[in-house]
């Protein structure tokens, strides 16, 4: 790669990214990333006539994320995602936002996440208890099922299982077009009469009817303000949690904005289930790399539960090693690999001038691999997760949810459920990678393995 010529912008490869190396970054924007990388801790190069920043150092990540938060707004890709998420809370800004995050805030707290883990339990149990002795299969799907099932009962008060897998379905033709949204050229595609985009229009459609179906059986059995939710049924999930408020409802219990609540709601179904999915399934291929770290979980399930007692929200933080695997498997392989914003002032980063409208890039994959802060950066190693480690590590050296007001708002949520499904499935199963299963990474919004995750299960405890 070519050196930029310009003194006004941080070295990067030459000012227009020549063709072959656009169409590499369609195929391999990790790979690009990590070519970029090289030029420095921010690294500048374009799109078109579209300004591309690449911050690769924890300071400057933190500037944009917290420090100067107000500066930035969600990235142009994401801006497009609008077309199915609106203005829910992941892609709204300002006020709406802001207040939004408080609304849905109380869904999250540790009496909702008490009440999730039950929830979360028994489904991660109907799932274990479904699979067989010796059974090959995609446990990349099994998990992206599972999660959605969890989300849509936990936070929805819906069960969804037997339409899991045709919902799924609708979700990956959601995901693969917000994929083609935030490439150059994606809006012109997007309109044109293509299979694929008629595919689009009919997913979002099956979608929004389940979102609807959702809601509409809500509103039969309300109640009408915060204070009266009760703490351990399905009553105080998400949905009633905003039917209960006044911004959305109107005195005498009728919708103001139902657009907002069905925003949110697909928001949540989204966001909340394919990045859980994505840290179980490299979680267990870690593992199943790793026996002797397996087998440390394994005794440490052994020593904490005993020999049947399932584990519930109380154990979340006395299953300290599954709590160091599963932070080393969002190191190495981060379900949201990178982060974008857009510039709406100027302002200066790492001294130099970044103009208004200028995109901004931060990856997780490529920070948490830096051997500046993880020494032997390739290496599985869940012991690297001691508490002088975490409190050594630079702030944004390690951020698998972001950070500053943008920051996950499900990271409790994900933890609890992830911390649960590896203790219950660990101690009933060990999984094998099948032999010559391919391992690709397909950095879509989420990291998923492209080609699934194929693994034999071996029974270990009835
Ligand atoms: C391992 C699992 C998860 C990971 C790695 C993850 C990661 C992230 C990251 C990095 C962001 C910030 C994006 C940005 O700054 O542009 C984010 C935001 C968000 N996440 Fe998660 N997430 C996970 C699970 C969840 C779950 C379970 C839910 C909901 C149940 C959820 C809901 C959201 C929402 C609504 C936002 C937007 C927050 C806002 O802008 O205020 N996420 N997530």
């Amino acid at each position: 790669m070519k050196r930029a010529t310009s003194m006004d912008y941080p070295p990067g490869p030459t000012q227009k990214l020549p063709l072959f190396q656009f169409l590499n970054f369609l195929r391999d924007p990790i790979g690009v990333l990590v070519d970029i990388s090289r030029y420095g801790d921010i690294s500048h190069f374009k799109f078109g006539n579209q300004h591309i920043y690449f911050l690769n150092h924890p300071d400057y990540i933190r500037d944009v994320l917290v420090t100067y938060n107000t500066n930035f707004i969600k990235s142009r890709g994401l801006q497009l995602t609008k077309k199915v998420l609106g203005e829910g809370l992941l892609t709204s800004e300002g006020t709406t936002h802001r207040n939004q995050r408080q609304l849905i805030h109380p869904a999250f707290n540790q009496d909702r996440l008490t009440t999730y883990a039950t929830t979360m339990t028994e489904y991660i149990l109907r799932i274990s208890n479904r699979w067989k002795d010796d059974d090959t299969l995609d446990v990349h799907k099994e998990f992206m099922q599972l999660t959605l099932a969890i989300v849509c009962k936990a936070l929805f008060g819906f069960d969804i299982e037997s339409e899991a897998e045709e919902i799924g379905d609708h979700v990956t033709t959601l995901v693969e077009y917000f994929n083609r949204a935030r490439m150059p050229l994606g809006e012109l595609i997007e309109k044109l009469p293509l299979p694929s985009n008629r595919r689009f229009h009919y997913a979002k459609k099956q979608l929004d009817t389940l979102i609807y179906r959702i809601i509409n059986e809500h509103q039969s059995t309300r109640i009408t303000h915060v204070k009266d939710l009760p703490r351990h049924n399905h009553h105080g999930d998400l949905i009633s949690i905003m039917l209960a408020n006044k911004n959305i409802t109107s005195d005498n219990g009728n919708y103001v904005n139902s657009k907002l609540l069905r925003d949110n709601v697909i928001t949540i179904f989204l966001a909340g289930h394919e990045t859980v999915a994505n840290a179980l399934t490299w979680t267990f291929y870690l593992l199943s790399q790793n026996n002797r770290e397996e087998e440390k979980l394994y005794e440490e399930i052994d020593s904490i539960l005993g020999n049947d007692r399932l584990p519930t929200a109380a154990d979340i933080s006395k299953l300290e090693f599954i709590g160091k695997v599963l932070s080393e498997s969002m190191r190495l392989y981060p379900p949201a690999w990178a982060i974008g914003r857009q510039a709406i002032q100027d302002c200066k980063l790492g001294g130099y001038t970044i103009p208004a409208g200028s995109t901004i890039l931060m990856s997780q994959y490529l920070m948490h691999r830096d051997k500046r802060f993880f020494p032997e950066p390739g290496r599985f190693n869940p012991e690297r997760w001691n508490s002088e480690t975490r409190t050594n590590l630079p702030r944004f050296s390690y951020f698998p949810f972001g950070g500053g007001p943008r920051a996950c708002i499900g990271e409790p949520f994900a933890l609890t459920e992830s911390i649960l499904a590896i203790a219950i499935i660990v101690r009933r199963w060990k999984m094998k990678l099948e032999l010559g299963h391919p391992i690709v990474l397909q950095p879509l919004v989420t990291l998923r393995p492209k080609y699934g995750m194929r693994m034999r299960l071996i029974r270990r405890n009835a």
